[in-house]
């Protein structure tokens, strides 16, 4: 007999809409691994900076991406405004998310220590990663409650910029991440919302919770 597949719970969302935050707490109330996606653009995204490489560059980025090593998504450079920004940028190119998506693929059905599921965050797991997971959460706020919140997090690193700015890089983002051609951030079929905008990360986490238990309930 062929064994249960381990549950993958796969978080979507627009940027600072509380996804990673839940998705932690989800990872470690279930026992389950945790797998920031973002940070591997973002890891690449330091190393093209870091090499002055082309942005623009397809081939040349998915070259790099190759090169990551779990290691590096610990680096609090990664959580810089600017590193975001050039995430962005990668993460449009086909080569560079066909280079990224063994290892994506990889942790959610072979999570590391043997633990009994994975949950993952990001923009395409529910429709690219891991169409066939379990749970799909596609999380969203408003963009000036998701500015706020994210302008407090950048004042914490030290990082010297106004709200508005915050506002409209975020909205910069979301137009990027929306309309790229490339697994273009968007809520799976099948996704249930989350609307963080008046919600703490608890209350978002028991709603989360609740559903999820539902979910995964043996029949
Ligand atoms: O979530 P985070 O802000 O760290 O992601 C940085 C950028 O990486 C996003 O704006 C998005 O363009 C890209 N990304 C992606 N697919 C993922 C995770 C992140 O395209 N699964």
């Amino acid at each position: 007999m062929k064994p249960a597949r381990k549950p993958v719970i796969a978080i979507d969302g627009t940027f600072a809409s509380g996804k990673g935050s839940l998705a932690k707490k989800l990872a470690a109330y279930f026992g389950y691994a945790y797998l920031d996606t973002g940070k591997l653009y973002r890891a690449l995204a330091l190393r093209a900076l870091e090499a002055q490489a082309d942005l623009g560059g397809g081939p040349s980025l998915a070259k790099l991406a190759v090169l990551i090593r779990p290691g590096e998504l610990a680096n609090p450079k990664l959580k810089s405004g600017a590193v975001g920004a050039a995430a962005s940028k990668v993460a449009v190119h086909n080569e560079v998310r066909a280079a990224l998506k063994a290892y994506q693929v990889n942790f959610a059905h072979n999570p590391p220590k043997n633990v009994s599921g994975a949950v993952l965050d990001g923009r395409d797991i529910g429709t690219v990663i891991c169409p066939q997971a379990e749970v799909k959460l596609y999380i969203d706020a408003k963009p000036q409650i998701r500015a706020e919140r994210r302008y407090k997090e950048l004042l914490s690193y030290g990082e010297d910029i106004s709200l508005a700015q915050v506002l409209a890089d975020l909205v910069e983002r979301d137009r990027r991440d929306q309309n790229r051609a490339a697994a273009p951030l968007k809520p799976a079929v099948n996704a249930h919302l989350l609307d963080t905008t008046n919600l703490s990360i608890d209350a978002a986490f028991e709603q989360a919770k609740t559903l999820i238990m539902a979910l995964l309930k043996p029949i």
